[in-house]
């Protein structure tokens, strides 16, 4: 609903024009006579389509021409199986470096398919990244997986690990899209669209060619890179209406200024929320060490000691006005605000005055 600010962490905020593109062309695709959703994914008007929205990637993340940009399914937890079975043929063995909960979700799915290393001890809170020095890294590893922003946590890598020349594979899923990084520091990213690029139900992965050809025996073929690539992500039907969204935010994202606008918008979204939090003296508080602190989902907490009955106030004062699907993550509970690109800087600033309100009411 356009009156509402919705603040969720995804299925998350589209952007309003994308709405009004979308509703003119349902009915008629580009001229087709044909809605997108009833041509042939065969057609020459859905290859069209299909390679503008590739390029429109490669745009937007300078994205170098020895990667494969491919459109999958099966969201970012299929991409958990995607990964080992893709890339762990070569030793047998990967790197996990697990830093929340989406981190360790993936390593546990990758362990059906070969050995994992957890790089750290096991942490029963997550805080934040441990100094890279203590990390212990398997030279042997086929990859070194990370999360690059873990969704439910608030943890996000502000740097590029350093992996010792083993290939690097980043969960991309809640903050690609937020800025510009060098695409050719990783063997694969990844991430799910139904976040910061759209709806679920297409999953993008950008992987170098040379690690393209190395799927183990079992793995199955729509999950396939190899054959994948090979058939410009046409192997079977693909989820034309969500890589149809997609397109249409990406070329959104181009005509406002691309990443770089991007990520201005998002570091003053996100300062504006954290000033509040850290001027609340420890009222409004976050778990997250500083330097590893999301500046797209900032989870908190209420009250020293938490005070569930002062964030259930918080959460419905929030929704009656207007503010929505603030409620954290339902392992970790408190407040979690998501900030996707299409999260405006008055939706910001009308959630910020509210946090200075109830601060001054309930301190
Ligand atoms: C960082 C991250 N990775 C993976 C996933 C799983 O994505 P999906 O629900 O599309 O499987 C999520 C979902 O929120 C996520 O935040």
């Amino acid at each position: 609903m356009p009156n509402l600010h919705n603040f969720g962490a995804g299925p998350a905020k589209l952007p309003e024009e994308v709405y009004d593109v979308l509703a003119k062309e349902l009915r008629d695709f580009e001229s087709s006579g044909l809605s997108l959703l009833e041509t042939s994914h065969r057609s020459a008007v859905f290859e069209k389509f299909n390679t503008q929205v590739q390029d429109t990637v490669r745009e937007l993340l300078e994205v170098p021409s020895n990667y494969k940009i491919l459109f999958l399914q099966g969201g970012g937890q299929g991409l958990f199986a995607g990964v080992p079975l893709n890339l762990m043929s070569r030793t047998g063995t990967a790197d996990y470096v697990v830093t929340g909960i989406w981190s360790k979700v993936a390593a546990k799915e990758a362990s059906k398919y070969g050995k994992v290393n957890y790089v750290l001890p096991e942490q029963e809170v997550y805080v934040g990244i441990p100094d890279e020095a203590t990390w212990k890294l398997d030279p042997n590893a086929s990859y070194v997986h990370i999360c690059a922003n873990d969704t439910i946590h608030g943890i996000e890598f502000n740097f590029i690990p350093d992996t010792k020349g083993v290939h690097l594979v980043a969960d991309m899923s809640s903050n690609i899209m937020t800025r510009k990084f060098d695409v050719s520091n990783f063997g694969v990213i990844y991430a799910c669209a139904q976040k910061n690029m759209g709806t679920a139900g297409v999953t993008l992965v950008i992987v170098r060619e040379d690690l393209l050809g190395h799927a183990l025996p079992i793995c199955p073929s729509v999950f396939d890179w190899t054959l994948m690539a090979k058939n410009n992500s046409i192997l079977n039907t693909p989820p034309v209406n969500a890589i149809q969204i997609m397109g249409r935010i990406l070329q959104l994202y181009v005509q406002q200024g691309g990443l770089t606008k991007m990520a201005e918008l998002m570091t003053k979204k996100s300062s504006m929320v954290y000033s509040v939090i850290d001027q609340s003296n420890d009222f409004y508080f976050s778990t997250t060490a500083r330097k590893d602190r999301s500046v797209v989902n900032i989870p908190f907490r209420i009250g020293t000691p938490v005070s569930e009955e002062l964030e259930k106030k918080f959460l419905q004062g929030a929704e009656a006005l207007g503010m929505v699907q603030l409620n954290g993550h339902k392992l970790v509970g408190g407040i979690r605000v998501s900030l996707y690109n299409s999260v405006t800087m008055q939706d910001v600033e009308v959630l910020v005055i509210y946090m200075k309100e109830f601060y001054e009411k309930h301190r």
